[in-house]
């Protein structure tokens, strides 16, 4: 790996910690104007400051982030389909220099794997390697999972295994039983998902449970945006993730308002 590559991904993964908590909120790219993020500029510029990496499409980040902002960024680059098509239906649709020109730390696409379309998103992810390669951008890999599949070690595992094989320089995926297994079998640091918004204790728990099975952390949205203190849930969450703070020492920091 070369010094550029490196330095943006230490940008992304804090070295001292091996960890990183991204704050997801590209969930517009398919869903339109997503709970939490119909105001974005009101909701997300108090949690942008606190968040290690922030995850964000180019539209939002060009009309709703200050460029001031010191946060680094990574910028999902695929998309295509609606909510309302087959969402595994996507190609690349930010360029590499377009996501060097708004200086990214890092870029994201997904993958469907056992979907309508997994190989065309695979041999994308596949190109988007090689050409982030030549300029020393990491690739994150999404692993998306489509409405019909199970979300377990085996298939979660397979998945990520994929996007390793093909290239991703780190992963993107759901917690599941059993979840060491992913991560053992995917050489490149795996983050964690948080999905849908569930109770505030319960999302803390399933990031100690992540952590301590060997994720590099989180890229969470809906669990920390759509919460009723999203600056408290990232401050928990923080701590959980490189500090180690237990479920019950990271609520009472959630609690705190
Ligand atoms: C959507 C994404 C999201 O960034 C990812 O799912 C994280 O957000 P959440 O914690 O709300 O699931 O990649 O496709």
């Amino acid at each position: 790996m070369d010094y550029g590559m490196k330095n943006r991904l230490s940008r992304i993964i804090n070295p001292k910690t091996g960890k990183t908590v991204m704050l997801a909120v590209d969930h517009g790219y398919f869903q339109g104007p997503t709970t939490g993020l119909k105001d974005f500029k009101k909701n997300i510029s108090p949690l942008i400051l606190h968040a290690d990496c922030l995850f964000i499409t180019r539209g939002m980040l060009r009309t709703s982030v200050d460029p001031a902002f010191s946060t680094p960024v990574c910028l999902r680059v695929s998309g295509g389909p609606s909510i309302l098509g087959d969402l595994s239906n996507e190609d690349i649709t930010t360029s590499l220099e377009e996501a060097i020109r708004l200086n990214a730390s890092g870029i994201g696409m997904s993958i469907f794997v056992g979907a309508k379309n997994e190989d065309r998103t695979i041999s994308n992810l596949g190109r988007l390697v090689g050409e982030a390669e030549r300029y020393g951008m990491p690739v994150l890999a999404i692993t998306a999972v489509g409405r019909d599949m199970v979300r377990d070690a085996r298939y979660l595992g397979l998945a990520c295994r994929i996007a390793a094989e093909i290239g991703a320089h780190f992963v993107k995926t759901y917690y599941c039983e059993d979840f060491f297994k992913v991560v053992e079998s995917c050489p490149v640091p795996v983050v964690m998902a948080g999905g849908k918004k569930i109770p505030e204790k319960e999302a803390l728990q399933m990031t100690a449970n992540a952590v301590k099975e060997g994720a590099s952390g989180v890229d969470m949205g809906r669990n920390i945006f759509q919460s009723d203190n999203p600056v408290g849930m990232m401050k928990a969450i923080k701590a959980i993730v490189h500090k180690g703070a237990s479920v019950d020492e990271a609520f009472e920091i959630y609690s705190k308002k």
